[in-house]
């Protein structure tokens, strides 16, 4: 197999994606975001100088995609101990913002932590919001490093798996750059069998109701060159009984202590689906994504959206200020609608969890303790 760089047919690597920034003073104190709500048309950034206006915009899903939550989390709190406000409370309101991505409140929480420890060495405001500053820094490139060797493992894995390759690769949900520090999770397994000459096709469901598939996967696999195809969620069983598809790739929100993984809506059928066509379903997250404080699936928290996400079709704009958002009807007015954003995917369904601290397979919840003891240990 060729171990050389598949680049993007003009050879050229895309420029890298400023997906969140911090900006200094005289822009900041400010978190900056690409928001997300834009793309695939616009690439805007969407400034976000209080807290309250982070929490809108990872309402807004401007900001989204769990490890980039854990991030945005921890730069919310070094923006919070910046202005001098309540670092506790800011810390529990970005936590509070979405439930099902644990990353959210790992974030927020670790760096409230060290503005905490900051503090109580008698350090000034000043020292203590610098400290906090530093650990979201340290977060945001540790998850660029996990993201790096989430893609080494996941692609040996795949290599094992399916030694026949080039694969053709069925994702869901948005895992890639814009979800991360780095090239993201599952995502960046499939641009790394590309860039070695080892994926054939990427499938990418559009992922209703909000499109992060059609909307932002496409987006970042026509940046980086790979041959891929959208499809409608429901078309994946055809594309399965066709025997077009090699292997399931996701990302992960939470994996509970058992190894139930929660992931965008729709994830389930899908695992369900490889099952009975004997397709490996491979998760890829890192360890901050694991909690094993939840015990099982059904002991995670499933956030409910708004029925109008599935009743109407919204054009770009709420989060940023002086766009132009609108909405068509796609079911008469007054419809109700069950719009869960996520799903929970019970252990015995995945093939394997990849972590930058290595593969468990079978996925058991012995196997992910000690997977997190390890990285606890580094
Ligand atoms: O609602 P979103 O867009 O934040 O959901 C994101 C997902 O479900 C991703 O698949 C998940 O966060 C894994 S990304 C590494």
């Amino acid at each position: 197999m060729a171990d050389q760089d598949a680049r993007s047919p003009v050879g050229i690597e895309p420029p890298a994606l400023s997906v969140l920034r911090w900006a200094e003073p005289p822009e900041g104190p400010a978190v900056v975001l690409l928001d997300q709500t834009r793309l695939p048309s616009q690439e805007v950034e969407l400034v976000c100088a209080d807290v309250p206006a982070l929490v809108r915009a990872i309402r807004t899903l401007a900001v989204r995609g769990a490890p980039l939550l854990g991030i945005a989390g921890g730069y919310g709190v070094a923006l919070a101990a910046a202005r001098g406000e309540d670092v506790a409370r800011a810390a529990e309101l970005l936590a509070g913002a979405r439930p099902t991505a644990v990353n959210l409140g790992y974030g927020a929480r670790r760096v409230a932590e060290a503005y905490r420890c900051a503090e109580e060495k008698r350090a000034g405001r000043g020292q203590a919001a610098s400290a906090a500053l530093a650990e979201a820094r340290a977060l945001h490139r540790e998850d660029a490093a996990a993201s790096a060797r989430m893609a080494r493992y996941g692609l040996d894995l795949l290599a094992e798996l399916l030694p026949d390759g080039p694969h053709r690769l069925l994702t869901h949900c948005n895992t890639g750059a814009l979800v991360s520090g780095g090239e993201g999770t599952a995502f960046a397994v499939a641009l790394r069998a590309h860039r070695k000459g080892r994926l054939r096709q990427l499938w990418v469901d559009e992922t209703r109701p909000l499109l992060q598939g059609a909307r932002l996967t496409a987006y970042e696999a026509a940046r980086n060159g790979l041959p891929f195809q959208v499809l409608t969620d429901s078309a994946a069983g055809s594309l399965f009984a066709a025997g077009e598809v090699d292997a399931v790739l996701i990302g992960a929100d939470r994996i509970a202590a058992d190894g139930s993984v929660a992931n965008k809506v729709g994830s389930y059928p899908l695992a369900v689906l490889a099952k009975y066509h004997h397709v490996p379903f491979v998760v890829v997250a890192p360890t901050s994504t694991v909690d094993l404080g939840t015990p099982d699936g059904a002991a995670v928290v499933v956030e409910q959206r708004s029925g109008s996400e599935v009743t109407e079709f919204t054009f770009p704009g709420p989060a940023s200020a002086g766009a132009e958002a609108g909405a068509s009807a796609s079911a008469p007015v007054g419809a109700q609608a069950y719009n869960p954003a996520f799903d929970i995917t019970p252990p015995e369904l995945v093939t394997a969890i990849v972590t930058e601290e290595g593969v468990i397979s079978p996925v058991t919840g012995v196997g992910l303790a000690e997977l997190c003891a390890r990285s606890s240990q580094v």
